[in-house]
């Protein structure tokens, strides 16, 4: 799938594009790119448009334009990607996020809930990073400062795939380190502390009004199942669907289970009730 480059008045963005009809806007995991989700893009639902842009800073869209700061927050990212969003011609989308696009997503919901028909939140949770997920960020950053993406790739990898995936699907892993190793310096590093000075999201998650589908999977080592329920019960109507034999990339671990489960939220999304 060629990918394409939407020049919006302050920046470019690289991004991936399928289908047409209702869009859907799905965000990316952190330290991956738009890739991440050709699995779900070249098996798009009929009437489905699909648009998965590089978040600022990873593989094709740049980490800051002329006199920009590079500190980027949450609130940043979901900023450029409703710039984006208006840019294509997308008032209104169902947004996916997996992981840190699932931190992306909560923030684009506080920033315009108007903009949002409907939300996927997968392998990610609301809370902020404890005083040891900070320092172990500020370890992987001081890492990324020296070793660049490879290093980042070496650390993270272990945890990114699920134990079953690791052993039935060796190849994944290269797959996904080459996805890493795409992405520059600065704009890892940028996310990283993004990342850790996130704010909580749990007081969001009883805004949300709009049909929620959560995804989780089985062996996912870097999201706890407590932190799953916990978003789960504080979203009204949310649905949750666990997916077996899949770690922390469950849309290219388990793909066909993945697209199963954005299939089902797209087209039969779960009712919201004010009571
Ligand atoms: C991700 O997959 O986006 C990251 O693992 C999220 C995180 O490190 O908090």
């Amino acid at each position: 799938m060629q990918s394409k480059v939407a020049n919006l008045p302050t920046r470019s963005v690289r991004y991936l594009e399928a289908g047409s009809g209702a869009p859907v806007v799905l965000l990316h995991a952190f330290p991956l790119h738009a890739e991440q989700w050709l699995p779900q893009l070249s098996r798009l639902p009929p009437r489905v448009r699909g648009l998965a842009p590089d978040l600022r800073g990873f593989r094709g869209s740049p980490p800051f334009v002329g006199g920009e700061s590079p500190d980027v927050t949450m609130d940043t990212y979901a900023r450029d990607v409703l710039e984006f969003m208006l840019h294509m011609d997308v008032p209104r989308a169902t947004i996916v996020g997996l992981s840190m696009g699932g931190y992306v997503a909560l923030a684009l919901w506080r920033r315009a809930p108007q903009r949002v028909t409907g939300l996927v939140l997968a392998n990610t949770r609301a809370s902020a990073e404890t005083a040891e997920a900070r320092a172990a960020r500020d370890r992987l950053m001081q890492l990324a400062e020296a070793d660049g993406a490879a290093g980042v790739a070496q650390a993270m990898l272990p945890r990114l795939l699920g134990e079953t995936t690791r052993r039935e699907q060796p190849d994944l892993s290269d797959v996904v380190g080459e996805m890493i190793r795409a992405n520059g310096r600065s704009g890892l590093q940028a996310a990283m502390r993004a990342m850790r000075d996130r704010p909580d999201s749990t007081p969001t998650l009883a805004t949300i009004t709009c049909p929620t589908t959560i995804i989780a999977s089985d062996e996912d080592a870097v999201i706890p199942a407590a932190e799953t329920q916990a978003m789960r019960a504080a979203i009204r109507g949310a649905q949750l669907l666990v997916l077996p034999r899949a770690g922390h990339l469950s849309n290219l671990e388990s793909p066909l289970a993945f697209n199963d489960a954005l299939y089902r939220a797209i087209t039969t999304p779960p009712t919201w009730t004010s009571n």
